[in-house]
């Protein structure tokens, strides 16, 4: 068992393949305290580490200085109004309005596996893979019982926490905050780590320096966020790719959120993570459960390089599903950047029969389809097909596309309402408003009240029928505004605060029943671009279309930030025309392919149009991804240069689990005059095996590849790109 409990000194000792992660009960009145987590260890009592021998220690025999206690030691779930005045993690509301909470341990299970969380997406595994330790909590009280539920992963240095909320009192109970995980370290001299952005540049990394007071970050839009992801990392401050302790921190989870690193008084770091309390309570009734999503913690004693491989093996084994979790993904051509609105069954075949011979394997229909939809201003919720412009409609469609060789994939935004929708003359109440208010526009559109479930029930439904009404391989589900407003006439005024995270629950009780329904579909979640780029997501689709932006360049940064956690199958990327629709720029078309090589793979662009030598390049790039596409998909991948810091070069490579190739790609970004051949060294080979150089048939040393490095002559001009593969000999 890799979760132990050692009832002589009260330890929980939590050991992962490298890591090791510490709980203890300590005084009379069992405090939880949060003892260590790191670099695995092999003691069972550290307990000194929570400077119980130190005043103002031992709460139950020396009340005098109780608050001092409180606002000193490393709780391992804080909660408001006792006196820990750092960030709590539980707040709640009794039905006299008082709001203290004060937990202590009553008891735990320890069990091999993981329980799913209900109605959520978490990561899983069976008995061989991971344990599971439940600690049971209670405010006597309030008769509040709070379950913290921990699993680690044998073969990874991952350790999950949730929260399970238990109302055992015969009154309600609200609760007013509830985050996921918290832990206090020792020491302030760390740095922390972000992906911030906006529309069109999401998930930029952005590292500063850990401060006294609260850095946070967070969304309070209604979903995961193109300027924050729900994801950061707390490391050292010298810490870099291959060195140095990094912990990762990502929230499973698709709404608001809150990520904060908190400097305190004894220079000690507490992090949390998870709902964010804005616009947040929910009402708890005698009896009645709450559950917190997942967050997962990942520890690298190995810098900020390995803390990224973990995420990519948890994710890629233990949180993706379905048919294609494995599987090389169709290579698609999407018809948004090539036509936007203005498009027919005519164009779409023409798109179609080019691309068939070129290699392309699946034609997706974006928006536009349905309703009376010619551009943004109308039709989401009206999905039927709009025959004027699908001309014999969406199975002869269908039937065409398949009949040229190619699969069919299609565009839905179902959480939306467009003011101008029959759906919206027949049923203005169905968005979320808030009654005697005009509530805000945003692309013209409105949210769909999702805590109805007759709302639910007939969106899906609209879904499923036109899913079935053809053969149809791939969805792009798409969500384009963020929630304000927030009224629901299904909902009593003393519930609130439970509209958004109820929406949340109904978004994935949507993809539940789509992916259960048809389970052989490849979904691809899409929210503006990357909005929604969350593990919360990736539970229902194995991958998630990363920006708006398809320059190359900008997506070097895109897809830099995105892949520090998020595997590089889940990246959707596409080759797309220049000069690039989002900055104008123009780069060579064998670029563009390299950066798209690092994700999904398509093509986002009217091929019918593109200049010839464009084309005639395509089927080297197709082949290329099918050559690579296995080791791309899952091996593992090292930052080896990043032109966010240079100012001119990037270079990242892919090496396989066996460690027999490595692909390693080089962008020179801006050309340098008057310069010498640049050195760049390789990562996570075998040091004593022979790598040959398949290009030029030169044969190295991993050694030599990894310690002296190689020479990449200068590339002639912006923009230009690279790529290398070796094979271990
Ligand atoms: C935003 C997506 O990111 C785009 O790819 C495209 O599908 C548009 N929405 C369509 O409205």
């Amino acid at each position: 068992m890799s979760i132990k409990f050692f009832e002589k000194h009260k330890v929980f000792k939590l050991d992962g393949k490298d890591t090791s992660y510490i709980i203890a009960v300590v005084d009379e009145e069992q405090f939880l305290g949060h003892v260590y987590f790191g670099k695995k260890i092999m003691d069972e009592n550290v307990n000194y580490l929570l400077r119980t021998e130190e005043p103002p220690f031992v709460p139950s025999k020396n009340n005098r200085d109780r608050v001092s206690f409180y606002d000193s030691f490393p709780t391992e779930y804080s909660t408001n109004g006792i006196g820990d005045f750092r960030e709590a993690c539980l707040a709640v509301k009794d039905i006299k309005g008082n709001t203290s909470c004060k937990l202590q341990y009553s008891s735990h299970k320890i069990y091999k596996g993981k329980e799913e969380l209900k109605d959520m997406p978490a990561t899983f595994g069976n008995e061989k893979e991971c344990t599971s330790l439940e600690i049971t909590c209670i405010d006597k009280d309030l008769n509040l019982e709070v379950v913290l539920i921990y699993t680690v992963f044998e073969n990874l240095d991952v350790v999950t926490r949730s929260v399970r909320i238990k109302n055992c009192s015969v009154n309600s109970i609200n609760i007013t905050k509830a985050l996921s995980m918290c832990i206090d370290f020792e020491g302030i001299d760390y740095d922390m780590i972000s992906l911030h952005g906006s529309w069109a540049r999401e998930r930029h990394i952005s590292r500063r320096k850990v401060s006294y007071g609260k850095q946070s970050v967070a969304s309070v839009r209604g979903e995961s966020s193109h300027q924050d992801n729900p994801f950061i990392v707390l490391l050292d401050k010298d810490a870099t790719e291959d060195y140095g302790n990094a912990y990762g921190f990502n929230f499973v989870y698709s709404g608001n959120f809150l990520a904060q690193v908190e400097g305190c008084q004894f220079d000690t770091t507490r992090v949390v993570m998870g709902i964010n309390p804005t616009d947040f309570s929910w009402l708890l009734e005698s009896n009645k459960e709450f559950v917190a999503p997942e967050v997962v913690m990942v520890y690298s004693n190995e810098g900020i390089g390995k803390m990224t491989r973990t995420f990519h093996d948890l994710y890629r084994n233990h949180l993706i599903r379905g048919k294609y979790k494995d599987q090389k993904r169709p290579i698609l051509i999407n018809n948004w950047e090539a036509t936007y609105f203005d498009f027919n069954t005519e164009k779409l075949l023409s798109i179609a029969k080019e691309a068939f011979k070129v290699g392309i394997e699946m034609l997706v229909m974006d928006d536009g389809w349905f309703g009376k939809r010619s551009s943004d201003n109308s039709s989401l919720g009206d999905w039927v097909v709009n025959e004027e412009k699908i001309q014999g409609g969406l199975k002869y469609l269908v039937d065409e596309v398949n009949k040229l060789g190619l699969e069919f994939g299609i565009w839905f935004e179902p959480e939306m309402i467009s003011p101008d929708s029959d759906l919206y003359r027949e049923h203005p109440d169905w968005c979320i408003h808030i009654e005697g208010r005009i509530p805000a526009l945003c692309r013209e559109q409105y949210v769909l009240d999702l805590t109805r479930k007759e709302v639910v029930d007939y969106i899906y439904e609209s879904l499923k029928k036109v899913l079935s009404s053809a053969n149809i391989k791939y969805v792009k589900w798409d969500m384009n505004r963020q929630l304000t407003d927030l009224g629901s006439n299904n909902i009593p005024p003393e519930r609130h605060g439970e509209i958004l995270h109820r929406y949340v629950l109904a978004v994935y009780e949507m993809m539940n029943r789509l992916t259960t329904d048809f389970p052989d579909l490849l979904l691809e979640n899409c929210s503006g671009g990357g909005a929604r780029f969350d593990p919360g997501m990736l539970y229902y689709s194995p991958q998630i279309w990363c920006s708006d932006d398809t320059d190359a360049i900008e997506r070097l940064k895109i897809q830099q930030g995105t892949s520090m956690v998020y595997p590089l199958a889940a990246m959707g990327a596409h080759v797309s025309d220049c000069p690039n629709h989002t900055v104008g720029r123009t780069t060579p078309f064998e670029t563009r392919g390299y950066v798209a090589l690092a994700g999904t793979f398509g093509y986002e662009l009217d091929i019918t149009k593109i200049s010839e030598e464009d084309r005639n390049m395509i089927p080297k790039q197709i082949a290329m991804y099918h050559k690579y596409n296995d080791l791309v998909r899952t091996g593992d991948y090292y930052r080896i240069a990043n032109f966010s810091d240079n100012n001119c070069f990037d270079s990242y490579e892919v090496v396989s689990k066996d460690k027999s190739e490595v692909l390693v790609t080089c962008i020179q970004v801006l050309g340098r005059p008057n310069y010498h051949s640049r050195r760049i060294k390789l990562k996570g080979l075998i040091e004593n095996a022979m790598y040959r150089n398949e290009e030029t048939d030169e044969v190295y040393s991993g050694g030599a590849l990894m310690y002296a490095g190689i020479h990449i002559n200068n590339l002639y001009g912006d923009y230009s790109g690279k790529i290398l593969h070796f094979i271990r000999e």
